[in-house]
């Protein structure tokens, strides 16, 4: 069957917008000659998968990210550990960056020295698609990263700039003298001003300024060059036809440069998206797009695009993970509830609801809304930071700082999920009522992201309650403090879990979680989800389904509480359907305990 005309029109109406009628001209053919040749060798036994191009969005539907080496050391190691994903009941893995980097720092392996290479420390292509036969024969899908933003400055298009060939000097973003670089810098935010001030990088061999958004050694691509957007979606397409399901499209707000803007967001980037989802229905309909875009709300919400105009299939909902912490920290859900509801997912696509991965926290919450509230936002932010790094006083965190700008005042913070809810502090000090209380936070912060609709996401570790790794600086290329929640799995813990009682806790909890959520079909993304109103700032109430509510109550606080609920009037006794325990209410009265999460059906 040929591309379908519509999408044909779509991708050159797309590509004239962003290049103009000019350079289509010139490039057009080229473009769509790509398409063709990737279209007509689509491998056939992607075809179920192609078949159904909304999989994401299936119900039951529970995801985990992790690293290679530090889970499983290598593909092989990967293999051998899909009885584990499947015994836990999830369909979904993230495998963070496993193309060849660079050597030395590599940013976590979003330094990519080789697209078409794996890591050689973890494997081959052929051990890396039988993993992903193996997983898809367990009903497990596989995504990877396309770190397109920037490649390495080891790069072949990189290293052959650094020798002086234009052509491959017009692949990046090079000036002679540092006239435009400070007008960039004028406008343009600092990713890391700890670590790599500024946004460029001065090559003496060259006698350049290369635009550097992240690293020095993180050179940024230049899509206003065709040959780029040419070679970008050739491997795009070249993964799809690996068998990958999900492509995460690292840092897309970065994508496009324009003199007197911030370089974030902009509307080309938007085009860009609207064309590589455009190509991937076009040649490869089974491969969900996963944008990296962690931005304000509204413009992380934007990366969806509309029915009519799609962009992404699945967003990370940093929306929801910052409001999370938010009301873990200030014991008020008012932001949360606020938030919850404004950006439901357009039809063709979901969110990805996470608390922790491999990166930072940053704190993009929604500012006039703490104003509506009579706070300041910059205090807020500082509050919240404090919290998460401990120094507030009666914190139960154990985060870190990240990435301190002196000139704004801004940080973010590191951790790990058990850090971050007060286990390493409780367990440290060995208090049974401290250990208790992180554990209803465990607790509630799981029930919540299984409830919210979308797709729930673990980081790798957070179900055994994997601490901070506190040498994590002592280690070759792990100085960036993002490290210290980048530990090493501990299988010890899997393996013998009897000497962890609290941590195979969670796990086992978590794991029952999981069965719940997947056969209940009030949690899938075609149900309706509502936030009720609350008599308690503490408590955010929420329901799934119109026809037969599922409500989700969640108490943020380490006081007991009392709300009122619409069941009416006289005395009820509700069953929660994951515990099965019973609570007496009386004229809608509900007593709450400390930290207490519960669903009811209504
Ligand atoms: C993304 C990754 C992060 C990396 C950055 C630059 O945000 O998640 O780990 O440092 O992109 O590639």
């Amino acid at each position: 069957m040929a591309i379908s005309p519509t999408l044909l029109t779509e991708i050159e109406t797309l590509y004239r917008r962003i290049y103009g009628d000019e350079l289509f001209a010139i490039h057009g053919r080229a473009f769509f000659s790509l398409l063709e040749r990737y279209h007509s060798k689509r491998p056939s036994w992607l075809k179920k998968m192609d078949e159904n191009p909304q999989w994401f969005q299936q119900a039951n539907m529970i995801g985990i990210t992790l690293y290679i080496d530090l889970f499983s050391k290598d593909l092989t190691g990967l293999q051998s550990k899909v009885d584990y994903f499947q015994s836990m009941g999830v369909q979904y893995i993230h495998l963070m960056p496993l193309l060849k980097a660079r050597e030395g720092n590599n940013d976590g392996g979003y330094a990519v020295e080789d697209y078409q290479a794996i890591e050689p420390r973890l494997g081959d292509i052929a051990t890396f698609q039988d993993v992903i036969k193996t997983y898809m024969d367990h009903g497990i899908y596989i995504a990877i990263d396309f770190v397109l933003n920037h490649t390495a400055k080891e790069h072949r298009w990189a290293k052959k700039a650094l020798e002086g060939d234009p052509f491959y000097q017009a692949y990046y973003l090079m000036y002679d003298n540092e006239v435009i670089p400070n007008e960039f810098n004028k406008t343009v935010p600092e990713v890391l001003p700890d670590i790599y001030p500024g946004n460029f990088t001065y090559y003496p061999e060259i006698k350049k300024h290369v635009f550097t958004s992240f690293s020095e050694f993180q050179w940024d691509l230049n899509f206003a060059n065709p040959y780029v957007l040419h070679d970008i979606v050739d491997i795009f397409l070249w993964m799809a036809d690996m068998g990958v399901a999900m492509i995460r499209l690292d840092a897309i707000p970065f994508l496009w440069k324009e003199l007197g803007t911030t370089c974030r967001n902009l509307p080309r980037v938007h085009d860009l998206m609207r064309l590589f989802q455009a190509v991937k229905q076009a040649v490869a309909p089974g491969v969900a797009i996963l944008g990296e875009a962690i931005v304000e709300p509204e413009q992380i919400y934007h990366y969806f695009g509309t029915e009519k105009q799609p962009e992404c299939d699945v967003l990370y909902n940093a929306i929801s993970m910052v409001n999370i912490w938010d009301a873990i920290a200030t014991r008020d859900t008012r932001m949360m509830a606020h938030e919850l509801t404004r950006f439901p997912a357009p039809k063709h696509a979901t969110w990805m609801n996470y608390v922790r991965c491999h990166d930072d926290i940053g704190w993009g919450f929604n500012e006039d809304f703490i104003r509506s509230t009579g706070r300041d936002p910059y205090l807020h932010k500082h509050y919240l930071i404090s919290f998460f790094n401990g120094s507030f006083p009666y914190s139960f965190a154990r985060g870190q700082n990240y990435q301190e700008n002196a000139k704004t005042g801004d940080a973010r913070t590191n951790g790990t999920l058990s850090a971050l809810l007060g286990f390493e502090e409780a367990m440290e000090i060995g208090h049974p009522e401290m250990i208790e209380r992180a554990f209803l936070r465990f607790e509630l912060i799981h029930k919540l992201l299984f409830t919210l609709p979308g797709m729930p996401l673990i980081y790798s570790g957070d179900e055994w309650l994997q601490p901070n790794d506190k040498n994590h600086a002592d280690k070759p290329g792990k100085k960036d403090g993002r490290w210290m929640h980048r530990p090493v799995f501990a299988w010890e813990k899997v393996q013998h879990p009897e000497k962890y009682p609290l941590e195979s806790r969670a796990f086992t909890w978590l794991n029952t979680l999981i069965r719940f959520r997947q056969t209940e079909a009030r949690f899938s993304n075609q149900a309706s989800f509502q936030v009720l109103p609350s008599t308690e700032d503490a408590v955010l109430i929420l329901q799934r389904d119109e026809e037969k509510p599922l409500i989700a109550i969640f108490n943020f606080s380490e006081f007991p509480k009392m709300i009122h609920l619409p069941t009416g009037q006289g005395s009820l006794v509700l069953t929660d359907p994951f515990t099965l325990k019973t609570k007496n209410v009386f004229d809608g009265q509900c007593h709450l305990d400390p930290y207490e999460s519960c669903f009811f059906n209504l």
